[in-house]
């Protein structure tokens, strides 16, 4: 069964879609089998995965019911792809039926024993796609800058992700906050990486001992379709995003899934 992780936080521009698009990246380089859902009207992850569209069906159709998750899934060359759509900005609205939190989850139960690991790439919002990433998911993976409003996106997240565990996914993980655009030098950044492990320990997780530098590399990489890991092997971003990688599945090697909280 695969792996489920969602990169979360409400607010834009964190570094979410970065983050998922590297990981897939080195996931893949190390053999593992990968599959990408994004679940952003903007449809960044599949522009950076290389995605090209045609009238195929997009995550949109899967929320819809209008095929199965079989059918929307893209074999790019980074991994396996299932790319979003515009369409899906309307979705809240759409979806009013019993049930409409749990979608997700049983459509990517249907193709989990195909994959190692399945990321999950949020909206800057918290709507109903949100809450069907939250549901599907075994852990979160929350990006966060080097800025003090970054903070506040995290208060409100913690609410949601309490409701989600409560009423829908009672063993969601909350993994950790992957600090982005770090620089140890900023007096700033010591203050918010001190407030960033009240919120952390808040909500039961704690802060990746890896840090993301910012990059000229990390933000050219997606015009080309391929992750950091392809596009710039030997930079700084990607051996961050490597030992990143090495830090999120080390407890899924050992077989027993640690909860948050309990291993640091
Ligand atoms: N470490 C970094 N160094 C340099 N640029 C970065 C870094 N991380 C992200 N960026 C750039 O910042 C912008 C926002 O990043 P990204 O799209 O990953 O954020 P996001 O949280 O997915 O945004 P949204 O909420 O809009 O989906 C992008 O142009 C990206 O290339
Ligand atoms: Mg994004």
């Amino acid at each position: 069964m695969a792996k489920v992780i969602a990169v979360t936080n409400q607010k834009g521009g964190v570094g979410k879609t970065t983050t998922c698009c590297s990981v897939c990246g080195e996931l893949a380089r190390l053999g593992y089998k990968v599959l990408a859902v994004d679940l952003d009207p903007q449809s960044n992850l599949s522009f950076s995965l290389g995605v090209e569209m045609d009238d195929d069906f997009t995550i949109y159709d899967v929320m819809k019911g209008n095929c199965e998750i079989t059918d929307a899934i893209f074999h790019g060359e980074v991994c396996d792809v299932v790319p979003s759509n515009i369409l899906l900005s309307g979705l809240e609205l759409e979806m009013t039926g019993v049930g409409r939190e749990y979608v997700l989850r049983e459509q990517l139960s249907g193709v989990s024993k195909k994959y190692d690991y399945i990321i999950l790439d949020t909206p800057p919002a918290l709507s109903v796609l949100t809450i069907n990433a939250y549901t599907a998911s075994d852990e979160l993976v929350i990006p966060m800058l080097c800025e003090i409003l970054s903070l506040q996106g995290i208060a409100q997240l913690k609410q949601t992700i309490f409701a989600v565990k409560r009423y829908y996914n009672k063993s969601l993980c909350v993994r950790g906050i992957l600090l982005n655009k770090y620089n140890p030098r900023y007096t700033l950044t010591q203050d918010v990486e001190d407030l960033a492990e009240d919120i952390a320990e808040q909500l039961g997780t704690t802060i990746f001992n890896t840090k993301i530098s910012a990059s000229v590399a990390i933000a050219e990489a997606p015009a080309h379709g391929e992750s950091i890991i392809t596009y710039s092997p030997k930079s700084k971003s990607a051996q961050e995003f490597k030992a990143f990688v090495k830090e999120l599945i080390e407890p899924h090697k050992s077989g027993s899934q640690k909860k948050a909280g309990s291993d640091k």
